[in-house]
């Protein structure tokens, strides 16, 4: 593809983009950039298994992490299991609404108490070994032959509990039991994030892939738009991947790229491409009564989606004219990415590997405002192989590349990331996580 060159190019880069806010929504502020250097960032992170076992004991164990959707565990004793590296654990609605966490660990020969990566409903659990029991909240009600227990005389064996806390429909759980509170942890999240209303929204598709590469190859192929014009080049003529704000917010980083609106890369600035004219329609728009220049229809798609506020089921009248058309893409330390648009939200997990820094277990989840009275069902839940399924073209491509980069990063000719500025997500989450571990082994 042919793309705008030397001067032609700087100075589409150099005119700012019109940014706008409305009533109260402060989400859209520019955040003072942080000064984090140039350094080479280490290759051994994403390779060594000893920067991976540092990053368990002092980072994985420490932080809040998403275990999962609230609606899929609507009714006391339903349950849901999650592994994180090593550990799986069970979350399970109790008879008072709340969810709480254990390890999924039996206390007496430690024998996974409930199939990992499922969900089901129960009454009590029991372990399948030797049929030791516990209620919903992890207290112990049933051990077979207790009096040949001596030792458990007077005592009991409980589920191993962790903390638990709700946010925006979504279950956060934490290894450490000294951690903040989850509020106090997403800092700016959901001030920013709360008008989109994510606890109303509905799991409508649900996968985990197996991708051989390290989980952070994956956090780092979507906290950028760099790679767009590489990778995606077929989404240029309607993504401004060059005019995106990037704010790093505390611990969490985010990214905002204009929809419907060119890249400065894209040869033609003059006509609406098919794809924007395609959008145009979609929102009640006559592409060939459009007049000016292709970015101007993010405006116009804008002004549609607000007359049509009062009574959407989207949350259009909260969200301010950015958030009607463009892409409020955050991630939440440490491995988040939520691709946040007026109607829908796209969230990806990146997991670690119980053991080799080479692998690792993505998730996506994808969501949806429900009209009234929609029916809706769980999404089959199921864990594919890479490439074993197609996740649309986009991520396909994303996916396609991931294994390379990481054979490539352990190639001895391979020292470490070189970073520039439009990676600055990048070089900000390396400092957050180095926050965590400390010293860096691998300087
Ligand atoms: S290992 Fe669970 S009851 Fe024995
Ligand atoms: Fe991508």
């Amino acid at each position: 593809m042919a793309t705008l060159e030397g001067d032609a190019l700087v100075r589409w880069k150099a005119e700012p983009l019109r940014r706008v806010q409305v009533g109260e929504s402060r989400a859209a502020a520019k955040h003072p950039d942080p000064d984090l250097g140039t350094a080479l960032v280490p290759k051994g992170r994403y390779t060594s298994p000893a920067f991976m076992a540092l990053e368990w004991e002092r980072m994985w164990t420490k932080v809040w992490l998403l275990a999962g959707r609230e609606e899929v565990i609507p009714e006391a004793g339903d349950w849901m299991t999650h592994s994180v590296g090593r550990e799986n654990f069970i979350f399970a609605r109790q008879p008072d609404g709340t969810v709480r966490g254990f390890y999924n660990v039996c206390p007496h020969r430690g024998n996974r108490v409930l199939p990992p990566d499922a969900t089901g409903a129960a009454a009590s659990f029991r372990c399948g070994y030797h049929h030791w029991e516990w209620d919903v909240s992890g207290r112990q009600i049933h051990i077979p032959d207790l009096e040949t227990f001596p030792q458990l005389s007077g005592c009991s064996l409980h589920l191993k509990p962790v903390r638990v806390a709700t946010w925006g429909g979504f279950v956060w759980f934490t290894m450490n039991p000294d951690a903040e509170p989850l509020d106090t942890y997403l800092g700016v999240i959901p001030e920013h994030l709360d008008p989109y209303r994510f606890q109303d929204m509905r799991l409508i598709d649900w996968k985990t892939i197996a991708w051989a590469c390290n989980w952070k190859t994956s956090v780092d192929a979507f906290n950028e738009t760099y790679h767009v014009q590489a990778i995606h080049p077929e989404l240029l003529s309607w993504l401004d991947d060059w005019n995106v704000q990037i704010d790093c917010l505390g611990r969490h980083s985010r990214f905002i790229v204009p929809f419907t609106s060119p890249s400065p890369r894209y040869p033609d600035q003059q006509s609406l491409s098919a794809t924007m004219r395609a959008m145009a329609e979609l929102h009640g728009l006559d592409p060939d009564a459009f007049e000016g220049q292709p970015r101007a229809l993010r405006l116009a798609i804008q002004k549609a989606k607000r007359a049509r506020q009062e009574g959407s089921i989207y949350p259009y009248r909260d969200l301010s004219d950015d958030q009607l058309s463009d892409d409020y893409h955050y991630m939440i330390f440490p491995n988040v990415t939520m691709n946040i648009y007026g109607e829908t939200m796209l969230l990806f997990v990146s997991r670690p590997h119980p053991a080799d820094p080479n692998r690792m277990f993505f998730d996506l989840m994808n969501f949806a405002h429900l009209e009234p009275g929609q029916p809706w069902q769980l999404p089959e839940h199921q864990t594919y192989a890479h490439g074993q399924i197609s996740l649309g073209q986009v991520l396909d491509q994303d996916a396609f590349n991931l294994p390379n980069v990481q054979d490539g990063m352990n190639s001895a000719a391979f020292e470490g990331l070189v970073l520039g500025r439009q990676e600055l997500r990048i070089r900000h989450f390396h400092a957050t996580l180095m926050d965590y571990i400390g010293a860096d082994p691998e300087d």
